[in-house]
Parts: structure tokens; C-alpha cells; sequence
């Protein structure tokens, strides 16, 4: 099968990690792909916003499938293009990529669905949670304490240009849940929990992700397949019975509060990190599946995992989320991988043969090992060995559940 993957970023770099290992695979293209994903991939220079140039990409290679990674392209309406013109795709078309595109579409997707998720608030008072309505990677959601908070937030929501939804403050433990999806079933992957925060303890500014585990203690397949079911099954089936089904990745973010596990949102693709800390864990042939789920023939397949555990870290520009890294030297990636972690390129580029910085977050190292602890201590020895400068990573990643921190569905600690 020769498969198209659209975008250029840790996540994509795991995903054609993974596809790689299929015994169908015959040709992987990238648009745009990174450094990393040109060690297994043909990377063309075509952007993942550019539908007309990654639909004349995926004539020209003759893709059998074309799995698209970021929600940009998504929302934008890329996956109705190429299927337009024939082409089996995994990824959500435009109306159901809204899902993630728009706050309010989602809520009002889950009042019709009955899925569980933090009220809609009239007018923005603290404690509150003040978003912006549209795609703001990661900056358009302010949890308010106090009314110069709320203030704030209004005021930054409407420099975005956004329309603003305000909802109740909840508390917990925060869990990743990612299913692949053909439109009518729901295939779950292991449990994840991201660390959004710049700053150990979580501290400081949100962002695209700092790192990630799987799978999460307490969170095991029975309770997955709970959490799906209260979640992902029924915006499925809404969004089916409105004929725009929803064929790709739906990842919901949940709050286990001690009132019962919440969405706080969905994504209508795979999460990034989380990604980089999942696929590593799964045993099956991931391609036979995502080409299943692109013709809605999912009934039947599973995804096995392995008993082992993930941590993912991520390095960031020294500036990171406010300010990029351009043309610094990256060294070390050789020896961290010698020790048997995978490192993903998010942010990188070659000038020549010498690897450098690119964007805000550089790099992910993906440790595993049979324990979360074992996991987390391949991630850090691997993270040891690279260097760039003005490197930066939470040293934290995955700590409480390496202590021993089991969680329940109602968010308390059960061990
Ligand atoms: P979102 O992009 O909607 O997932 O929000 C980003 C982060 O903001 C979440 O991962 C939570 O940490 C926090 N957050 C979002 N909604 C709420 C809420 N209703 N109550 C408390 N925290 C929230
Ligand atoms: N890690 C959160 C996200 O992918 O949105």
C-alpha cells in the first residue's frame, strides 16, 4: 500500500515510526515531513494547509491512503477534497472536524450526544474558564480565578477575534483518550495523560504539550472502554445520525472529577505527545488498521498492547511557547537512540549534513520499559545525552505515576 502522511511534526514522526512497521507498506511520502521522517519516508515540500498541493501529491504518488496528523488541514476541509477526487483518507472531512474546530459546536454536540462535560456559564464570574471558540493552538483557554483573570481573558480571547465560551471550573486528574474511528465504531487506544504546562509542578504558561505516558495506572482497558463508551461512542453516533460521520482520530480530553469523569474537549486527531508515548505500545499492524477504519470496515479488528509502559519528553527552544529556536546545533540523537529510546523530530531541520533547531518544540524521547519508573528512566538517561542550545524539559514527566499514583474514574488517588 503506498500511504501519503500529511504534517511535520513529533507526532507525524511516530506515526510513520509505526506505519513503517507494516508488512503492507510499500511507499511512504510525507507533505512535508521533517528530518526524522526522511529516514523512513519520501518527504515532498508541499505544506499540510495546501490542500490543492497535497491533492496533486496524492495523485502523483497514486496513494492508496492518506492519513492527515495536524487539525489545521483538517478543519480547513482537506479530507472532503481528496475524497472528492477517490481517495481513501484517514482523517475527519470539515463538518466533523468541527468537533475540534469549534468550542460551541462541540458543546452543543454533547448536550444532543448526553456526554458529560463542564457547563456552559452566561456570563464569565471566578472561578470560571474563559475559551476562544476557534482553533488557537493551545492559547485560547484561561482558567480564571479572579476577576482581573476573567478581565484578562476576555480581553485576549477578543485580540484572537474569537467569539468566547465560558464554562465551569473543574478539578482533577486529566486523561487523553484516543479512538480510531470509521465513522460508526470506536477502536480505543491505550490511556494517556499529557503535561501542558511549561514548568515542573505545572507551572507556568500552557502549550502544546511537554510530554507524555501510557499507559495510565488505574486506567486500564475495562475503564478505557467506559470512558469511551460515556464519550466517544455517543459523539459517533450523533455525529453519524447528522450524515457528517466522523472517519479518523477522536481524541477526548476528560477530567475525572469526584462528580464523574468530564469532557473538557475534543481533538479530532491524534494528540501530540501522546502520540509519541502510544504507538510504541501497540502491537498490531497500524496501517491495516487506519486503512479499515478509511473504508468503515473497523468491525471486527483490535489493537493489541504491549504490558509495557511510555514516557515521552519533549525538548523545547529555550523560549518555548513564546519564542522559537532557529539554526542551532543538535547533538547527541545517535547516542540517545544507541540506548534504545526513539527520538521523534518535531522542530528540526538540516543545514547540510548538521541536524539544528527549527521552531519551539525541538525534539520527543520516548522511553519504555516494563514499569512507568523504568519507562521514565530510559526517557531522562536518553535526554541526558542531546544537547542544543538553550535547551529546555520538565523534569517531571510522568513522576507521580512512577511514585506509584494510581488513579480511579472519579479522579481520587487509589494507591
Ligand atoms: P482544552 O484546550 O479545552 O483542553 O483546555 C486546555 C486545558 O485547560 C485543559 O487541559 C485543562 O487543564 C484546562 N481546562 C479546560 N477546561 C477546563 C475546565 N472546565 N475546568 C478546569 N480546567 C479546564
Ligand atoms: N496533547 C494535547 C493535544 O494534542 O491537543
Amino acid at each position: 500500500m503506498r500511504v501519503l502522511l500529511v504534517g511535520s511534526g513529533g507526532r507525524e514522526h511516530a506515526l510513520a515510526w509505526k506505519l513503517a512497521q507494516s508488512s503492507t507498506l510499500t511507499e511512504l511520502h510525507a507533505a512535508p515531513g521533517n528530518p526524522g521522517m526522511a529516514r523512513l519516508a519520501h518527504c515532498h515540500p508541499i505544506r499540510a494547509e495546501d490542500a490543492e498541493g497535497v491533492l496533486g501529491l496524492a495523485t502523483s504518488v497514486d496513494a492508496d491512503l492518506v492519513v492527515v496528523g495536524p487539525e489545521i488541514p483538517l478543519v480547513l476541509g482537506l479530507a472532503d477534497v481528496l475524497r472528492r477526487f477517490g481517495f481513501a483518507v484517514f482523517g475527519p472531512g470539515k463538518r466533523a472536524a468541527a468537533i475540534e474546530g469549534s468550542k460551541s459546536f462541540a458543546k452543543e454536540v454533547m448536550a444532543a450526544a448526553a456526554v458529560p462535560t463542564a457547563e456552559q456559564l452566561p456570563i464569565a464570574r471566578p472561578p470560571c474558564v474563559v475559551k476562544a471558540d476557534g482553533l488557537a493552538a493551545g492559547k485560547g483557554v484561561h482558567v480564571c480565578r479572579s476577576q482581573e483573570e476573567v478581565d484578562a481573558a476576555l480581553r485576549a480571547v477578543a485580540g484572537l477575534g474569537e467569539r468566547v465560551v465560558v464554562e465551569e471550573f473543574l478539578e482533577g486528574p486529566e486523561v487523553s483518550l484516543l479512538a480510531i474511528c470509521d465513522g460508526r465504531q470506536a477502536l480505543p487506544l491505550v490511556s494517556a495523560q499529557d503535561f501542558k504546562r511549561a514548568r515542573d509542578g505545572d507551572e507556568g504558561p500552557n502549550t502544546g504539550g511537554m510530554g507524555a505516558y501510557a499507559p495510565v495506572p488505574g486506567i486500564g482497558p475495562a475503564e478505557v472502554d467506559e470512558l469511551v463508551s460515556a464519550s466517544i461512542r455517543p459523539v459517533l453516533a450523533e455525529l453519524d445520525r447528522r450524515r457528517t460521520p466522523f472517519i479518523g482520530l477522536l481524541y477526548a480530553g476528560l477530567m475525572l472529577t469526584p462528580g464523574g469523569p468530564h469532557v473538557l474537549e475534543f481533538n479530532c486527531r491524534f494528540g501530540d505527545p501522546e502520540t509519541q508515548a502510544v504507538l510504541p505500545l501497540l502491537e498490531g499492524d497500524l496501517l491495516e488498521v487506519l486503512a479499515a477504519a478509511s473504508s468503515g470496515e473497523l468491525a471486527g479488528m483490535a489493537m493489541e498492547a504491549s504490558a509495557d509502559s511510555a514516557v515521552t519528553v519533549v525538548l523545547t527552544a529555550h523560549g518555548y511557547p513564546v519564542e522559537g529556536s532557529r539554526g542551532s546545533q543538535i547533538t547527541g540523537v545517535d547516542d540517545a537512540e544507541a540506548l534504545g529510546a526513539l527520538v521523534f523530530h518535531a522542530g528540526t531541520a538540516l543545514h547540510g549534513e548538521r541536524l539544528v533547531t527549527n521552531g519551539g518544540r525541538i525534539l520527543g524521547v520516548t522511553g519504555l520499559g516494563d514499569t512507568v519508573a523504568g519507562a521514565r528512566a530510559a526517557a531522562y538517561a536518553a535526554v541526558d545525552r542531546i544537547e542544543f542550545e538553550g535547551m529546555r524539559h520538565r523534569s517531571d514527566i510522568a513522576q507521580a505515576a512512577a511514585d506509584g499514583l494510581v488513579l480511579g474514574l472519579s479522579g481520587s488517588p487509589e494507591g
